[in-house]
This record gives structure tokens, sequence and C-alpha cells, in this order.
């Protein structure tokens, strides 16, 4: 992003915008006790439980917990990212954005870009039309022939570019585009001081962003010419690591459970076609994070719909380690006899489709590395178990653990202690050793959050306590927090900074929490907030305590005979302090 937003002025800007005006935009609200009500627009609700707080410029949903800022809701909304939202609003309210720091890609200015932008969609509308003509009809047939309708060639903007290799350049050049910038956007290609159409005598397939713009094209030969698809390369405007196929379509729907991420242009087309949404593809290269992240704005899980080829299967297992990394639930679409998608619908139909069911990713993997081992020796046994420990030591969920534990017990005769041990978890030790293994083996704060723990609660509460205004001065101070996060968002609101810009830049899920206490806390009672503070800080001190404690007795495991009685009354006297603590 070229541009710089300062925190003074998203300042400026959120004191710019009112939230029930910027949301009644969206949803009809009703006036009721000092809030605003209406229909949730993030889960479907016949009665209204979505409130809106013109007092803390928040939005509320008591059924599904949605919640957040002005931002927070465009980003949501309109499946933006923060600076894009920003943008956004800053159009609405007539504000003028940072100037643009450095210049975009390629020194090209937003102007020429826009240019770049209009000369593809004319050149989409282009070979749309030319679909229809009677020198391209084979073109037309070829689509027919592979299932297509004509609703499904319109849905997609499916166009023909002819066999002459300069017609495109014809027309558009008489629409007033240069031929340097045909050249520029990828329509045109300059040999020798010649000009040609990119594209000739192939299938095309628009490659259509989420803001309706046409970045590029994917074209299909319709023999055996290679490549099979020619894709318009990195332009200014272009960059396929970025973008999906049919992002424009995805970004259309909401609330969607799930994303199918495929391989290819036909398998979306064959899919939606078949009354599937949320499909999209990577852009004939390995799924990027960049790509992860983009489809996670759209849902809260994918399933990945490859090709069932070896190659597919290969890329299946790269792109489940990308979802991993950017922390995305993923499952997989296992398809039979090496079969893609769009093979696979040919065959089976619509219903085979939607009768599919996704495995999940850990299953998948055990599968997959099943097929590496010969399963009828020992050997192999064994090898197997060690390398399905390694992917298993990721598994959060104790409950889920076990039952890919139980699979293993049966797939490889190992006990499921020895199993255990092997993925690193201690539940084979006695349980009073177990406790507190489990707890020093990680420094609490690094351990990943699950919002059901002590310290948890502790410390959201007493942010919710900062972020309502409701604590006196020197009450609590930042290093009372475990979780370096919080930590950090404590100390931004202790100085002073605006509660809901804290609270925008949250995790979803922490900010509900937040918002949830605060709305439900209707008659704010100095006293009680005190009270309440206090007994989370009591918590978090005795967490401190036992952190140490563990510490402390792990050390004296390893220690030399002299340095264990220093240990020990150390031990001792943190135990010391626990009492008094109890006590107060
Ligand atoms: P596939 O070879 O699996 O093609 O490539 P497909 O989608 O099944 O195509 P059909 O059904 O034969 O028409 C998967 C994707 O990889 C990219 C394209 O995006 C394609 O949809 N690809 C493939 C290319 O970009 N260039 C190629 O030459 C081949
Ligand atoms: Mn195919």
């Amino acid at each position: 992003m070229a541009r710089f937003f300062s925190e003074q002025w998203i300042d400026e800007l959120r004191s710019r915008i009112d939230i029930v005006d910027l949301i009644s935009h969206y949803v009809p609200l009703t006036q009721k006790s000092g809030r605003f009500w209406g229909l949730c627009p993030f889960h479907g609700e016949k009665t209204a439980s979505f409130s809106v707080n013109p007092q803390r410029q928040m939005y509320y949903c008591f059924g599904c917990h949605a919640s957040g800022t002005a931002i927070n809701f465009v980003m949501e909304m309109e499946h933006m990212s923060f600076p894009e939202a920003l943008t956004q609003l800053a159009e609405q309210v007539h504000m003028e954005l940072p100037e643009e720091k450095f210049e975009t890609r390629e020194g090209i200015s937003k102007d020429q870009k826009n240019r770049l932008y209009d000369a593809n969609r004319a050149c989409a509308l282009f070979y749309h039309r030319q679909l229809w003509e009677k020198k391209n009809e084979h073109i037309l047939a070829y689509l027919h022939n592979r299932g297509l309708s004509d609703s499904t060639i319109r849905k997609f903007g499916l166009g023909a570019a002819p066999a002459d290799g300069r017609e495109a350049i014809r027309v558009l050049t008489a629409q007033g585009f240069t031929e340097d910038e045909l050249v520029l956007c990828g329509i045109a290609v300059r040999r020798d001081n010649q000009v040609h159409d990119m594209f000739r005598n192939r299938a095309i397939f628009p490659i259509i962003d989420g803001n309706s713009r046409v970045l590029g094209f994917g074209g299909r030969t319709l023999g055996d010419a290679k490549p099979k698809y020619l894709n318009t390369g990195d332009t200014p405007i272009f960059n396929k690591r970025k973008g999906v196929y049919a992002h424009n379509l995805l970004h259309k729907q909401h609330q969607l459970k799930r994303v199918i991420l495929t391989e290819g242009y036909m398998d979306v087309i064959a899919m939606v076609q078949a009354g599937l949404t949320g499909i999209c593809a990577t852009l004939g290269t390995a799924l990027t994070q960049e790509q992860a992240r983009l489809i996670k704005r759209y849902a809260p899980e994918v399933w990945v719909s490859y090709d069932g080829d070896s190659a597919g299967q290969h890329a299946i297992l790269r792109a489940l380690d990308i979802f991993d990394l950017e922390n995305i639930p993923a499952k997989v679409l296992d398809y039979p006899d090496g079969m893609d998608p769009d093979e696979y619908i040919r065959t089976y139909g619509s219903q085979g489709i939607e009768s599919l069911q996704p495995t999940d990713a850990i299953l998948y993997r055990m599968k997959r590395e099943s097929e590496k081992h010969d399963m009828t020796t020992q050997e192999g046994k064994t090898e197997y178990a060690i390398a399905c420990s390694r992917f298993l030591t990721k598994v959060r969920e104790p409950v889920q653990l076990e039952n890919y534990v139980q699979r293993l017990v049966v797939e490889t005769g190992f006990s499921r202690d020895v199993l255990l041990a092997q993925i690193g978890r201690t539940e084979s030790l006695p349980p009073e050793k177990q406790a507190t293994y489990r707890r020093s083996a990680r420094p609490l704060d690094e351990q990943s959050p699950d919002y059901h723990n002590e310290v948890d609660i502790a410390e959201l509460q007493l942010l919710a306590l900062l972020a309502g205004g409701s604590l006196q001065e020197n009450v609590i101070s930042a290093q009372d927090f475990i979780r370096e996060d919080h930590r950090d968002l404590a100390s931004a609101l202790l100085s002073g900074e605006n509660a809901n810009s804290v609270l925008e830049r949250m995790p979803d899920v922490e900010r509900g929490k937040i918002i949830d206490w605060l709305e439900h806390d209707l008659a704010p009672d100095p006293d009680r907030n005190l009270q309440a503070a206090n007994d989370c800080l009591r918590k978090l001190h005795e967490k401190k305590l036992d952190m140490e404690i563990d510490h402390l007795n792990e050390e004296l495991s390893s220690a030399s005979n002299s340095n264990q009685l220093d240990i020990i009354k150390q031990i001792m006297s943190l135990q010391d302090k626990k009492r008094q603590l109890r006590k107060e």
C-alpha cells in the first residue's frame, strides 16, 4: 500500500463518521432506549438483536456477537481490508486521502491505471461480442460442447478471441486507447516494432476482481496448441499471485460457510453452473499466502478442491500448509480416479458434487502419508507413526487429537500412550505431574488463545474496564497483563489512545467478548468495577506465581545438590506469597 494512514488521520476520519448514519444505509434501524436496533446483516434473523450504540460508536449483535466500529463494519460488509475500508469511508465523508508516498509499481499514476482497467473492460466486451459472430462459431461450439449454457457464458463474461491477429487492437484503438496502453495491460504484444493481439483463436476467460474490474484474461486453445491456457502476464494492474479467479462472484456472497478453492477456470465455472456458490481458483500458480488471506475474508473455512491426479495431490498438501500458516481451517474434497471437479460433475452430475463430503485436513494428510509407507511391515508402520506425529502436534483440541490417535492405534498397533508421547503430549503422565508439565511446557503468553482459560478471561475483563473508561487512574498497569498482545493493548488504552481504535485492531472474537461485556453492563457502578478489577488482578498475580513456581520446579530437577536448597527456599517463599494473596 503506497498510502500511509497516520493515527491522527484515522482519528479525524472517525470523528467525521456517524456509525448510525453509516449502518442505516445497509440496515433499517429504529431507536429504542438510547440505542438503534435492526436485523443483523451478519446472520439470518427475524427479530432485531443487532444494536448500534451512538455514544460508543460501536455495533453489537446480541445474537451472533458480531461487533466493532464503523471501520470494522465496512470491512465486514464489503469484504475489505483495513486500508480499503478507510479509503471508502473517507470518500463518503469527503475527506481527502493522505498523499501517496510513492508512485505505484512501475511508476504508473492512478489515472493511468484507470485507463488500463478501462481498456481491459472494453476488450472483455469485445471478446464477449465476438462469441456470437459467425466466424467464431467454432469457439462458441467448443464452450457448448464443454457443457456450458449461454447463461453461464454470460455470467462469466466468456468470450472469443478471433483468429485475425490485430482485430482487438483495431477495435480498441478506434475507441481511443493507444497501442502503448494495450501493450501495457497485456492485450497486445510488441515484436520487432509490430503490435499483435496477444490472444488469437482462443476461448477467453476474463479475470475480474472484487471491485468488478477486469484485470486480465486467460485464453484456452481449442485444439492441442501449447500452452493450453495463455494468461495475461504481470502488468501494472495484475499480479496473478495476489488474486483469484471469480473474485467478483465471491464478493457478491455473504455469510458463506466455506469457500471452495479449485485449480482451474473450468472447475469454477462447472461448479457454479452446478448450483454451488463461493467458488474460486488460483491462477495457474501454487497458492500464495496473499490468496489465502483474501479467501479468509469470505468464509470461516476453505475446502481445497484440486485435481485428483498426483500433481494435484501434491499441490493439496502445499495448500494445506499455507492455510495452516494463516490459521485458516481447511478441508479437502478428494476426487476419485484422478478426476478434476469439472470432470467429476460431468460424470456424476450436480447431485454428485453436492453429496461429496469434504475430508478433514489431518485425515487427508494421514491418508496421503500412509500411501508412502509399506503398512504391512512394522518398519513401515513405525515410519508412518513418526511422520503423522509431526503434524498431529499442531492439533489444539484434545478431543480432536483423541480421534486421530485412536485411528493411529488401529493402523499401527502402537499403544495410545506411546503415540501421545511421540506426539509430545503428556496425557500418559500421572495427573499431578501432568499439570506442572503442561503449564511449564510453554510460557503462558505463547500459548494459543482459547478464550476459556482464566487468564484470558481476567485480562479481557480488565481491558473492557479500561476501554469503558470505568477505572480510576493507577488501579492497573500494563505490566499486570500476562499475554503480550493484551499488554500492548492495555498500554495503548492507558496512554489515552482512543478506545475504538484499540478495539478495532483486536481479533474479532476478543473484541466481541469485550463489547459483549460493555453492552451488558448497563449501569456501571464504580465500586463494583473496582472490585471486579481487583478480582482479575488477583487471578493474574496468582497465575504469575504459579508460572514462577513451575519454572523453579523444572530447574530443581536438573540442579546440583548445592543449588537445590536455594531453589526450594525460593519455591517456599513464592508459595507463601500465594497463600497471602488468597487470604486478602
Ligand atoms: P489444468 O491443466 O488442470 O487445466 O490446469 P483444466 O482446468 O483442467 O482445463 P481444461 O479442463 O483442460 O480446460 C489448471 C489451471 O492451470 C492453469 C489454468 O489456470 C488452468 O485452469 N494453466 C494450465 C495455465 O495457466 N496454463 C496452462 O497451460 C495450463
Ligand atoms: Mn479440466
